[in-house]
């Protein structure tokens, strides 16, 4: 029986609520086991602007840093706009940078139940079974320099695309890690055609693939990959990419699941400490609505009581009663089919899954 601390940052828009229900989910979760998770509050993102003049405090980096977890939910404002100068979304990049969470992993699990939810045919979908391996702390995201300035006497604006290869090797040896517990495939996915970067991505990345030579191993380009995702997506197992690649190609998978209000991520480093967030945004338009899925942040608690807490059978515990909830019917507004289903808000869900947790 564990006592463990955890950090929760809801955020701006829609995180409240859904980090709400996961935290509900959580606490039911330790009354079961018997376990004591110790819960700590602050402020990201927009609301630590307002607050204190900062997307995040140094205060809430150190309590991130101290916890076992953390649990995010999303920060922002309408159409990604900045707050009195700032971006509010400079807060989740700190703490991945702060935290040094360099792998960022987005599981594809379908539930059965929810076939029929995404505009891609069933049979197409059924089945697909995928795990996104993404850089997280290096790539255009972080490298400089970058910035604005002038060229040819006209304003000009630059990123930097740079990675070190111990930045890749690492990544990609976690995903050949995590291949051969699974299906025995690792896909990296770069833009080697063009980019230098995606050049020496690609040759770290079979140079990694040598080390392990019982794994089936292929690199593809990214645009290619964004269309075999769509009217293919059995023919993946373990993909690995780059932190922007990353980032579009899970929003673009999550199309498969049916709603990116499904859809959880949980970033790691070397150590166990970890930050878990869904991976949609914080949906403005809906936010106080009592309408946004928490089914991705649920799933997100779920990833932190397995990869931090080391709470396995926890964690299938939360998974199992998510799909039961789901088999009743549970429907929330994204994920709606017909007339059977049983349409519920974001507490709703998390009634539901906390029925079938502690039935
Ligand atoms: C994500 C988000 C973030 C990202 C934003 C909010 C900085 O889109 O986690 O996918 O681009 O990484
Ligand atoms: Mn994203």
């Amino acid at each position: 029986m564990g006592e463990f601390s955890i950090a929760y940052l809801p955020g701006d828009g829609v995180g409240p609520e859904v980090v709400g229900q996961a935290r509900r989910v959580l606490d039911a979760v330790g009354e079961k086991f018997g376990h004591r998770f110790e819960g700590r509050t602050a402020l990201v993102g927009a609301c630590s602007i307002e607050r204190h003049g900062r997307e995040i405090t140094d205060e809430v980096i150190d309590l991130s840093k101290s916890s076992h977890a953390v649990l995010l939910g999303a920060c922002g404002v309408p159409g990604g706009e900045a707050v009195n100068g700032r971006h509010p979304e400079r807060a989740v990049l700190d703490l991945r940078e702060e935290m040094e969470l360099w792998a960022n992993i987005r599981p594809l699990r379908l539930s059965k139940h929810l076939l029929g939810s995404s505009p891609v045919k069933r049979e197409i979908v059924e089945g697909a079974d995928l795990l996104v391996f993404r850089e997280l702390t290096g790539g255009i995201y972080f490298a400089e320099p970058k910035g604005r300035g002038e060229v040819d006497g006209e304003p000009a604006a630059f990123d930097t695309l740079l990675y070190r290869e111990s930045e890749i090797r690492r990544i990609v040896e976690r995903a050949f890690e995590h291949a051969e517990k699974r299906r025995g495939l690792v896909t990296s996915v770069d833009k080697m055609n063009v980019l230098e970067s995606s050049r020496f991505w690609r040759e770290v990345a079979e140079d990694v693939a040598a080390g392990h030579p019982d794994i089936d191993f292929h690199s593809m380009l990214v645009d290619a990959f964004a269309m075999r995702l769509i009217i293919s997506p059995r023919d993946f197992d373990v993909v690995v990419t780059g932190n922007m690649f990353g980032d579009i190609i899970t929003d673009e998978m999550s199309v498969l699941a049916g709603s990116l209000g499904l859809m959880p991520s949980a970033s790691l480093g070397d150590g166990g400490v970890g930050l878990y967030e869904p991976i949609h945004g914080s949906a403005p338009d809906i936010a106080g609505q009592n309408v946004a899925n928490p089914l991705g942040t649920i799933l997100s608690a779920a990833m932190l009581l397995e990869l931090s807490l080391g709470l396995p059978e926890e964690a299938r515990a939360v998974e199992d009663a998510v799909e039961a909830a789901l088999a009743k019917g549970y429907r929330t507004a994204d994920i709606m089919e017909d007339e059977t289903s049983l349409r519920v808000g974001t507490a709703g869900m998390g009634d539901a899954v906390i029925a079938e947790l502690i039935s």
